[in-house]
């Protein structure tokens, strides 16, 4: 949304048509945080569903624990989509809701056919990466657009993303950068 000269008239004071502009500025913040963090629900969404689907497709040595985590973790994004789209409506938006739309906008791809566990992990952890990407840019909009509540919210779920990209580097064993406790 770009703020037109016709929008703003020149035969307002220059007071007012910075009032104006920044208005208009801040309108146009609040739109491209909306769609960004609609951009995440569906990357949420996607990355549950994934996720669900190696839950139940999942074999090998690793069945019962992968089985396990895998179903944990999509529980647990099964609330925060809920969490995003309420907080959509929240600011004034029609939260996204169907598969076409979602798929539409998502910037994570959908995994196609079943892999063996490692695989399930790796691509997890890239998908994680991807979704925690997103909310960090719907972080940084929010915080220009001084909407404190979307930014909090988007923060969290960076952490929550990291931490299931952690829980799944750790599975693999080998991921820790620093060790911090004492020799
Ligand atoms: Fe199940």
């Amino acid at each position: 949304m770009e703020t037109t000269a016709k929008e703003i008239s020149t035969n307002d004071s220059t007071d007012a048509r910075v009032a104006k502009f920044d208005e208009q500025q801040r309108k146009a913040l609040y739109v491209a945080t909306a769609r960004k963090m609609a951009t995440g629900l569906a990357d949420i969404y996607s990355a549950m569903l994934t996720t669900q689907n190696y839950h139940w497709n999942v074999e090998g040595a690793w069945f019962k624990q992968l089985h396990e985590l895998f179903e944990e973790q999509y529980r647990a994004m099964f609330e925060s989509v809920d969490v995003v789209a309420e907080r959509l409506r929240a600011i004034g938006f029609y939260a996204p809701g169907t598969f076409s739309e979602f798929q539409k906008i998502s910037s994570v791809p959908e995994m196609q056919g079943t892999q063996d566990g490692e695989t399930m992990i790796l691509n997890l952890i890239r998908i994680h990466q991807s979704v925690a990407e997103t909310f960090k840019s719907v972080a940084e909009i929010a915080s220009h657009a001084g909407d404190i509540g979307t930014e909090d919210l988007a923060v969290a779920r960076v952490r929550e993303h990291q931490k299931f990209e952690w829980m799944l580097k750790s599975t693999l064993g080998g991921q820790s950068r620093m060790d911090t406790r004492p020799n």
